[in-house]
């Protein structure tokens, strides 16, 4: 019985079905891709969590965890292209995973990017709407209190209260609005990126460009204040300082939690099967959006902690406020303009990856065909799970606050990023002959490097993350072992008679 938990999908199914009709338009080329990673990873990482991270977990050190985090993310990087221009599919991770690790994993990893994606649009669109309500404010426009925010917050030290608000309805309508236009065409979806990314790329080289003629070296004097470590193992610190919320600190510590703003370039894999020449260029998308914004965040850094004092930098909108702390008052409207722009597209093409990870599934019988393996006749995109989507992160990111939802998303995805590391050592010696487009550099060092790096910041996170991963991953098993294990191609396969080709 268990033998077919871990039974692979063969690579050669994978090809096969990638002729039949229900497919999606090939419409993406390697810049449109380049895009899409760099619309799915600048964004309320940068401008929100900056500040806070270099003022409560590592200071100007910040600049070191960046790298650390920027490193976990290259290695993984290099097996998620690896595996992309091997199969060209919608599922990314999952898809590897059913290749390689068997069914069982494929649908942990499945259900673990339903947490990275929808989790972190909801997280992301608080963000939105903070930066929006800031944005408006600028012209003395408000937001009324009732609808500018979720009703409860949650906070370490105090547990769950209420904030006063309703709901927020900056979130909720930008959720929707960005649901019709990707209902409406993944072409139409990846202009609208390429926009936003224009705009928002510009404002952070101003911000380098200007602030680096701010910077006072004094204020990285005391450059690691925190300490350079911050390792807990199930809620006990083993390295380093304890914060005052009981959580580790230091720059390994900041860096588990800055890894957010690095969340994005793998979702250029979701999109292999809308891409020309997805062999070629979905690598090319991947590895090139991950470096363009390693560099862009190491100079943010550099300067934001050089222009003002890590104690003083801002928790909630750092960029902007370090361009007004030095008299730039001009500054707050462009970098909050950039702001809006780049959490928008963040918003997109998390919300364009979540239906095409689903679609993946459901083409595999895990989940129900008939809805989330639509593909609208006209516009050639899964519209019935990108409305799906819409509607839970739009009542997610009404309703439930901030912190809840952020911490879960960084867990989740270096989850995802461990087993695709795994899943090219496996396929490396299971399938050594299958051709692969793009080959990982330095097998097996590349991998065990990523698979170390990530655990790492897993345990860097604070203790409560391991708890809410394993509620998750709990939920997703009854899913698994009431649905999907009776009804997944492997299933219909073994009724079928057909068994496991190598
Ligand atoms: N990397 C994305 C951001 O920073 C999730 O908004």
């Amino acid at each position: 019985m268990f033998k077919h938990l871990f039974e692979r999908k063969p690579l050669s199914l994978l090809h096969e079905e990638m002729k039949s009709d229900n497919r999606l338009r090939r419409v993406l080329g390697a810049w449109s891709l380049t895009s899409l990673g760099v619309g799915c990873i600048i964004g309320a990482g940068i401008f929100v969590v900056t500040g806070l991270v270099a003022h409560d977990k590592a200071g100007p050190a910040l600049m070191v965890s960046f790298v650390v985090a920027g490193l976990a993310c290259v290695f993984s990087a290099l097996c998620y292209a690896e595996f992309a221009s091997m199969a060209p599919v919608a599922g990314s991770a999952y898809t590897y995973a059913y290749a390689t690790l068997g069914e069982f994993f494929a649908w942990i990893i499945g259900w673990d990017l339903v947490l990275e994606y929808t989790v972190a649009s909801a997280s992301v669109a608080h963000g939105w709407s903070k930066y929006f309500q800031n944005f408006i404010g600028i012209f003395g426009a408000k937001v009324s209190p009732l609808l500018a925010k979720a009703p409860y917050d949650y906070d370490p030290a105090r547990g769950a209260f209420a904030t006063g608000g309703f709901f927020d309805l900056p979130a909720l309508v930008i959720v929707l609005l960005l649901t019709i236009v990707l209902v409406i065409g993944i072409r139409e979806s990846s202009r609208f990126n390429n926009v936003m990314v224009v705009v928002k790329v510009v404002v952070v080289l101003v911000f380098i460009g200007v602030g680096a003629f701010y910077i006072n070296p004094a204020n990285w004097r005391n450059f690691a204040p925190y300490g350079w470590t911050g390792l807990s193992v199930f809620g006990k610190t083993v390295l380093g300082q304890v914060g005052q919320d009981g959580a580790p600190v230091g720059m390994l510590a900041g860096a588990a939690m800055i890894f957010f703003a690095y969340i994005g370039f793998d979702s250029v894999s979701t999109h292999a099967e809308e891409a020309k020449n997805p062999q070629r260029d979905v690598p090319i998308g991947i590895i090139s959006s991950l470096l363009i914004c390693t560099v862009l965040y190491i100079a943010v850094t550099v300067v934001l902690t050089g222009m003002v004092p890590y104690q003083l930098i801002d928790r909630d909108a750092a960029v902007a406020v370090a361009f007004q702390s030095v008299g730039l008052r001009w500054g707050q409207f462009v970098i909050s303009l950039g702001a809006v722009a780049g959490i928008t597209s963040v918003m997109l093409v998390l919300m364009l990856s979540q239906p095409r990870v689903l679609l993946a599934m459901a083409r595999d019988g895990l989940l129900p065909k008939s809805f989330f393996g639509a593909v609208h006749p006209r516009f050639r995109t899964p519209w019935k799970s990108t409305m799906l989507t819409g509607g839970v992160v739009a009542l997610m990111a009404s309703f439930i606050p901030l912190g809840i939802l952020a911490e879960l998303v960084n867990i989740g995805t270096l989850l995802a990023f461990v087993i695709v590391c795994a899943a090219v050592l496996i396929m490396r010696m299971t399938n050594p002959q299958a051709e692969r487009p793009f080959r990982c550099p330095a097998v097996p060092v590349i991998p065990i490097l990523g698979i170390l790096f990530c655990l790492v910041l897993m345990f860097s996170l604070p203790s409560q993350n391991w708890l809410r991963l394993f509620v998750w991953m709990a939920v997703g098993m009854v899913i698994y072992f009431a649905y999907g294990r009776f009804h997944s191609v492997m299933a219909e396969r073994r009724k079928t008679g057909q068994s496991e080709p190598k």
